[in-house]
């Protein structure tokens, strides 16, 4: 039986893109090859990456703005470290909005470039809520955010505006919900969530803010040589590179961000509706900040652990474990996770409080 996978990452994917990928590992493009064992450099898996990189522009509405799509590797962490390398001058600032641990690790890892000014931390209120009504200071070379905060379950449902360049962090909500793309310069992510397996880094950039640092910046690390090679600058990853191809292309079929957001919107609804009115639980992050890819909740009474645990095995539910910072429980619900799994955890909910 399929599990009703609920993994924070990596995660469930499309049934369909499981399927045709492990079709390409034993024949790819009816090629007599094998997807693992064909040369990045031949004409299909060029093709792949072209499409690959377009379709990320097509699907963020971002095609003809001066953006320009490539599929790195190092995860969203390394990143973390590309980020400032790029765009933080020599003796220059960037800002960053603390939301959780990753956001704070993006933080440690821009310190010993320049300076880096913390605008607002919820760290006190373990990262429950999103800051508000801070002030980014119009000096710094950049602003760092984090979309999505996938321990925390918390998200931002509004982006400062700001005369200086944004970059923002949305591994674990990327292509979840339509957002004007175009508000921001620097968008990575992690592919492991909603774009398809771990080892490969999507990073959308707008070219314009490339080349302004003064650092010499060692080439793999440099935006600029990744975009000259067309994201070929070494070998890529290429079977994580052609099954997010395969994810893109079953989002662009069903309608694109504008249809999953609808999807997703519904799924998030029906859960935190019976997180809040079913008496057993709790929602742990602020409500108006709430994720719509990760809901954390709390048992009030945790003599029901064993009972609940039990019942959501019973029905075939994976990976609602919480993260230890937060505990209890982290329902992740990407993309690919349908809506009727969000209906099995909200039945074995009431079922617990019916026995209880
Ligand atoms: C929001 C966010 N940023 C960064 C990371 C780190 O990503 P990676 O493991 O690809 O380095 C994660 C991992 O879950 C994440 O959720």
């Amino acid at each position: 039986m399929k599990k009703h996978n609920y993994s924070a990452g990596p995660c469930i994917l499309p049934q369909e893109v499981f399927e045709k990928a492990s079709k390409s590992i034993l024949n790819f493009n009816d090629s007599g090859l094998s997807i693992l064992e064909i040369s990045h450099r031949s004409k299909d898996f060029v093709a792949v990456m072209e499409e690959a990189r377009a379709l990320v522009l097509e699907l963020l509405n971002l095609e003809g703005k001066g953006y320009q799509a490539l599929f790195l590797q190092g995860g969203a962490s390394l990143e973390f470290l590309m980020v400032p390398y790029n765009l933080m001058k020599v003796n220059g600032k960037a800002a960053y909005l603390d939301t959780g641990t990753w956001a704070s690790g993006a933080i440690k890892e821009a310190k010993p470039f320049g300076e880096t000014v913390v605008v607002a931390s919820s760290k006190e209120s373990n990262y429950n809520h999103i800051p508000k009504n801070y002030t980014i200071p119009s000096d710094a070379d950049y602003f760092h955010c984090t979309s999505n905060n996938t321990i925390f379950g918390t998200q931002m449902k509004a982006f400062p505006t700001t005369n200086i360049p944004v970059v923002c962090d949305m591994s674990s909500d990327i292509f979840s919900r339509n957002l004007d793309f175009s508000k921001f310069d620097l968008i990575y992510a992690g592919a492991q969530k909603n774009m398809g397996p771990a080892g490969t880094t999507l990073v959308v950039v707008k070219e314009e803010i490339l080349g302004k640092t003064g650092r010499a910046i060692p080439n793999i690390l440099n935006y600029e040589q990744h975009i000259s090679k067309e994201s070929m600058y070494n070998t890529p990853a290429v079977f994580a590179v052609y099954t997010s191809l395969l994810t893109l292309q079953w989002l662009k079929n069903l309608g694109g961000i504008n249809a999953i957001e609808k999807i997703n919107n519904a799924k998030a609804n029906l859960l935190y509706t019976e997180i809040d009115r079913n008496p057993l639980f709790k929602g742990t992050a602020a409500i108006e900040d709430r994720s719509h890819m990760n809901a954390t909740f709390l048992l009030e009474n945790d003599a029901l652990q064993e009972q609940f645990d039990s019942l959501w095995k019973k029905a075939g539910i994976s990976g609602i474990n919480g993260h230890r910072s937060v505990g209890g429980y982290r329902a992740s619900m990407y993309n690919a996770l349908p809506i009727e799994s969000v209906q099995v955890l909200v039945d074995v909910m009431k079922e617990l409080e019916k026995n209880s």
